[in-house]
C-alpha cells in the first residue's frame, strides 16, 4: 500500500512518470486534471465550472478540486493505495487530503518533487499531443506515437490542449510559483519530500530520485 504525490510544474511530466508508475504498482492514478477534462468533454456542471478557469491558466477554485478529487478516492479502486497527479496544488488542498487519508488509516507516503527548468517546460509542453480518448501523452520530438496523430495504445484521436498556448503556459507557470511550490516546504517539513531530476530522459525518470 503507498500512496504518492506527484509534484511539479506543468510540462515537469506528472502525467508520463504516473502512468509508468501505474504499471509497476499496480495501483491507479488520480489526475485532477483528467478528472476536469473529462467533465468538460462530458458537459457536466462541474466541467462548466472548471472550463474558465484552465483555460485561463488559473487554479480551479479549492472547494470543488477538492469534492471532485474525494468522490474519486472514495472508489473501491483505491483502496490499496493511489497516484496523485496534479493534486494536491495549494496548502488547503494538501491538509484535506491529510484528513481524507486519515479517515481512511493512511497517510502520504512519499511526495516525487520532478524538477525541470523553464526552458525545457516550455519545450516539453509546446510538443506535447495527448490522446482524446485514454489521455496517454506524446511528445512530437521526445517520445513520438508510432502513426502521426493516432494513440498507440487505443488508437484514439491525437490533440493539443486548450490550455497549452504559449500564453496560458506561462501563466500555469506562474501560478505554480506562486500557489503550488510552498507545499515543497509543506512535505519537506513532514520529512516527505523527494527531488527527483526531471531533466532526465522520459525513462530515466525516477533514478533521479536523490534521498
Ligand atoms: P494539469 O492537467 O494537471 O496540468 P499541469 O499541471 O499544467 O501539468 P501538465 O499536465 O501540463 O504537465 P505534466 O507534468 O503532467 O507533464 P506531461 O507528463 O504531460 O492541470 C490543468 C489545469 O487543471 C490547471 O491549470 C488547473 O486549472 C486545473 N487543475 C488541475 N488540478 C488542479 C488542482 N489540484 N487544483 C486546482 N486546479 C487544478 O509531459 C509534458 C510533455 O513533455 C509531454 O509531451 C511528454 O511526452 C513530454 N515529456 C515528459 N517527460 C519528459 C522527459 N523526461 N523528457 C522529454 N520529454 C518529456
Ligand atoms: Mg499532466
Amino acid at each position: 500500500m503507498a500512496d504518492i504525490v506527484l509534484l511539479g510544474a506543468p510540462g515537469a511530466g506528472k502525467g508520463t512518470q504516473a502512468e509508468r508508475l501505474v504499471e509497476w504498482l499496480s495501483i491507479p492514478r488520480i489526475s485532477s486534471g483528467d478528472l476536469f477534462r473529462a467533465a468538460i468533454s462530458a458537459g457536466t456542471e462541474l466541467g462548466l465550472r472548471a472550463k474558465g478557469f484552465i483555460d485561463r491558466g488559473e487554479l480551479v477554485p479549492d472547494e470543488v478540486t477538492i469534492g471532485m478529487v474525494a468522490e474519486r478516492l472514495a472508489q473501491p479502486d483505491c483502496a490499496d493505495g493511489v497516484i496523485f497527479d496534479g493534486f494536491p496544488r495549494t496548502v488547503a488542498q494538501a491538509e484535506v487530503l491529510d484528513d481524507l487519508l486519515a479517515d481512511m488509516g493512511r497517510q502520504v507516503d512519499i511526495v516525487a518533487d520532478i524538477r525541470v527548468a523553464e526552458d525545457e517546460l516550455l519545450r516539453r509542453l509546446g510538443g506535447r499531443w495527448t490522446c482524446r480518448n485514454c489521455g496517454r501523452v506524446y511528445h512530437r520530438e521526445f517520445s513520438p506515437e508510432k502513426v502521426r496523430g493516432v494513440c498507440d495504445v487505443c488508437g484514439g484521436e491525437l490533440y493539443q490542449r486548450d490550455d497549452d498556448t504559449p500564453e496560458t503556459q506561462k501563466r500555469r507557470i506562474q501560478v505554480y510559483l506562486e500557489q503550488t511550490a510552498p507545499l515543497q516546504d509543506y512535505y519537506a517539513s513532514k520529512g516527505l519530500l523527494a527531488e527527483v531530476d526531471g531533466e532526465q530522459d522520459i525513462a530515466g525518470g525516477f533514478e533521479g530520485l536523490k534521498q
